[in-house]
C-alpha cells in the first residue's frame, strides 16, 4: 500500500525557514526518511508540498482511490482549512496530523486545528521525527489488512 505524506504552505521551505523553530533539515531530507522509514514496513510513500489549498484537497481527493493512509502536515491550513477537513472526511483509512513543533507551545491562534476534528492522531512537537512516528503509526493500524 502507498501511504500519501501530505505538506502544507511554506514547509519547501523546510531547512531556511525560522530553523530555530523547525531545525535545519530540508523537505527532501525528510522525504528521504520517510521513504525509507515506510520501506521497513513495506509500505511505500507519495511526498508532496504545495503551497495552495486546492492543490492539498485535489491530492486528499487522488488518495480515495490511490492511498491506504494519509499523513498531513496542514502547516497554516490546519488552523482555518474547514475545506481541508471535508475533504479528509472523504478518505475512508487512517489519517495522522504532525506538526513538526509543538503547536500547544506557541501563539493561541496555533491551538486550534480543525484537521484534529478527522484525524485519528496527532503529533506535535516531536521535529522531524513526527513523519517517521506517523508512518509507525499507520503500519500498525493498517497491520490487519496487509
Ligand atoms: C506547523 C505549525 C503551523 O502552526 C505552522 O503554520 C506551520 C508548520 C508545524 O509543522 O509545526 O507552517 O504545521
Amino acid at each position: 500500500g502507498t501511504i500519501y505524506v501530505l505538506n502544507g504552505p511554506n514547509l519547501n521551505l523546510l531547512g531556511k525557514r525560522q530553523p530555530e523553530i523547525y531545525g535545519s533539515e530540508t523537505l527532501a531530507d525528510v522525504e528521504a526518511a520517510a521513504i525509507s522509514q515506510a520501506k521497513t514496513h513495506g509500505l511505500d510513500v507519495n511526498f508532496l508540498q504545495s503551497n495552495a489549498e486546492y492543490q492539498l484537497i485535489d491530492w486528499i481527493h487522488e488518495a480515495r482511490e490511490k492511498a491506504v493512509a494519509i499523513v498531513i502536515n496542514p502547516a497554516a491550513y490546519t488552523h482555518t482549512s474547514v475545506a481541508i477537513l471535508d475533504a479528509l472526511n472523504t478518505f475512508e483509512g487512517p489519517v495522522i496530523e504532525v506538526h513538526i513543533s509543538n503547536v500547544h507551545k506557541r501563539e493561541e491562534f496555533r491551538h486550534h486545528s480543525f484537521v484534529s476534528l478527522r484525524a485519528d492522531g496527532v503529533i506535535a512537537g516531536c521535529g522531524t521525527q513526527g513523519y517517521l512516528l506517523a508512518i509507525d503509526r499507520i503500519a500498525r493500524l493498517t497491520a490487519c489488512e496487509n
